[in-house]
This record gives C-alpha cells, structure tokens and sequence, in this order.
C-alpha cells in the first residue's frame, strides 16, 4: 500500500471515530490515538523522513491535509460538546442571581487631596477661581518680585531647595518654599480684578511633628479698587466658619512680611477648649495655652509688589493670604492628628479611618 492509500484510510478511519465518540472524553481518545505523540497519524508522518526526497514534498503536503482534515472535525465535535455541556448546567445547577455580589475593596482620595477639594469649593462660593502655577519656578516669582531682593535676610525663613540649573533671565530656579509665587505670575497676567486661590506643593528642608519637606498651600490673592482690611477679615471669618465649624473665629496678629503691609499672621480659635485657653477642670489648654492655634500669614499686598509687576499702586489694591493645606486638615475639630508627617506615611491603617 502507498503512504497516500495509508494517509487515506487513516483519515477515514478518524473521522469514523470522532463521529462515534459519545462524549467530550472519549473524543480525548480519539484525538490522542490519531494525533498524539505516538499517534497513527503522527508514526505516518515520521514515515516521510524515508521517502525519496522527490516523493518527499507531495507526500508531506497529503499527509498535512489529512492532519488539517481530522483536526477540524474534532474541533467541531469538542464545541459540540461543550455548548450541550453548558445548555445543561440549568437542570443540574442553581444560581440566585439576585444574591448581593462580593464587594470590590475600594480605597478614597488622600486625606491632602479632600482637603484641598474642600478648600477649593469654599473660595469658589465667594467667586475664587483656582488656579496653579509652577511648583519648580525662578527666584523672581518665588521672592524677587515679593519685595525680597537679592541677599535680603527675609530670604533665610525659607528654607529653600536650589535646582540645578543654570540660572535664566529671571534668576536662579527654586523648588517654590510657598505658593506666593502665584501672586506674582497671576499679577503678569494683568487681568484685573483679581480673585484667584492658588494651591499647589512647597517644598523647604525641614521634618519634625509639624513640618514635612514636602507639602502643600493655598495662596489667596485679591486686587481690586477699595479693598481693605475688613474684607480680608471678612473672608477669613467665613472660611473658618465654613472650614472649622460655625462656632470658630479667626484673629489677626500684627507681624512682618516682606509683601504685605501691614501683615498679620491669622490665629484660628482653639477647637480643643473652645477658644479659652482652659480645659473644663481649669486646666490650662495643653494645644493652644491661651485659646488661639496659628494658621498662617496674610495682609494687604504691598505697593512695591503691584509695582514691580506693572500694577498702578495708586488704583489697586487688596489682599493676600497663604496657609499650609496639612495644617489647616489637623485643626479640622475632630481630626486630632498630633504628627503632621504621618499623611505621607502611607500606613494604611491610618488613611481607612478618614
Ligand atoms: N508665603 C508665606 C509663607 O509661606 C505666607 C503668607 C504670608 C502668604 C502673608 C501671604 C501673605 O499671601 O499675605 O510663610
């Protein structure tokens, strides 16, 4: 018999029997028996090597399409199979589709990034508009034009990060120490009125309970004709109200910055002994010890800030303010976190409380 007439009847007698076959299992027989390693099929083509090379090719291509032909009735006869397998399901298995579904474990936005959400909704009500502005920026921005000079002392407060690169047209370029850059850049924009919150991060060379090296602010900026104190007051009432709790005030403390004048720093009444100073017992409030918790700075933009950005001093002015984002979350009544750095901990066992 020529290997085409053996090629021939293998098929045949395959085929028969993945017809024959009564189940998924059986069909795994047949399919081991023709195509396996030691399969008929598979001992004929091993047959090939011995042929004359001109027989070799034709040969080979038959014994290919037989391959392909037994092949593709098996596959046909497994699908069978298996859709008769999962059509039957519904008489041996039961599901209760309305049974509640295992829940996905699902995380929450950082504690930072709420807070900054909050944040940024409070000032949006009183017609702030969110801006940001680069967070690694030239010293013109940072202090130059903050009415902090080259060498100036004021600069040590902050204890700024250097990048290294050359330095451009507008100075040396800084990691920002704060968001008061945002006053500058927005004042360039020349698109007065002004009533912008900028936030972004800060980074100073500093870690204790009360200081991560890198962290955030929010910059409130406003410039328009006749602002005064009281309109700096009024809206840092409103936030700490709006913030804290409806029973908090804010107080003004006379104090020194290089761009507002006169400068205040802003003290928020204490959440802990409700702004007294003393515990219920008589005891002296250990947070606060005499009812005020510092927040941040603020005042009326200096003259020399609104000039050195083309603003004309004799028909604007306003008001600025910077608080850190970190601070401000744990003074929140309730929040009582007594070390600052455990935000950027990661501990997970912290941030699922929140
Ligand atoms: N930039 C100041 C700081 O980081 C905070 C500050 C003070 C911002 C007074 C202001 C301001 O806008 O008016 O310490």
């Amino acid at each position: 018999m020529s290997l085409r007439d053996a090629l021939d009847k293998v098929r045949t007698a395959a085929i028969k029997d993945v017809l024959a076959a009564g189940s998924a299992a059986e069909l795994t027989r047949v399919r081991v028996h023709y195509l396996g390693r030691k399969g008929e099929l598979t001992l004929r083509l091993k047959e090939l090597a011995d042929l004359p090379e001109k027989e070799r090719k034709a040969a080979g291509e038959a014994g290919n399409q037989v391959k392909v032909a037994i092949e593709k009735e098996l596959s046909r006869r497994e699908a069978d199979f298996a859709s008769t397998a999962s059509a039957k399901i519904g008489e041996t298995e039961w599901i209760d589709v309305t049974a509640p579904g295992t829940p996905v474990p699902e995380g929450h936005l950082h504690l930072t990034t709420q807070a900054i959400r909050e944040i940024t909704a409070l000032f949006r009500r009183l017609g702030f508009t969110r801006v940001r502005y680069p967070e690694a920026d030239y010293d013109w921005y940072a202090f130059e034009a903050l009415n902090m000079p080259p060498d100036h002392p004021a600069r040590d407060e902050w204890e700024t990060f250097f990048v290294d690169l050359p330095p451009g047209e507008k100075g040396k370029v800084v990691l920002t120490p704060h968001t008061s850059n945002g006053q500058i850049h927005e004042l360039e924009r020349k698109e007065l009125p002004i009533r912008m919150i900028n936030i972004s991060k800060c980074y100073r060379r500093q870690s204790d309970v009360s200081h991560v090296p890198m962290f955030h602010q929010f910059e409130g900026l406003v410039i328009d004709k006749g602002i005064s104190v009281t309109h700096l007051k009024g809206v840092l009432d409103h936030f700490a109200k709006a913030y804290f709790g409806a029973d908090r005030r804010t107080r003004l403390r006379p104090f020194h910055f290089r761009f507002t004048e006169p400068s205040f720093e802003v003290d928020i009444s204490c959440d802990i002994c409700g702004g007294t100073g003393l515990l219920a017992g008589g005891a002296v409030c250990r947070l606060c010890k005499q009812g005020w918790v510092e927040l941040g700075g603020a005042g009326m933009v200096h003259p020399n800030v609104l000039k050195a950005t083309g603003v004309d001093p004799e028909q604007w002015g306003g008001f600025a303010f910077g608080w850190g984002v970190e601070r401000t979350f744990m003074m929140k009544a309730g929040v009582k976190i007594d070390d600052l750095r455990v935000l950027y901990k990661n501990d997970l066992h912290f941030l699922h409380q929140f």
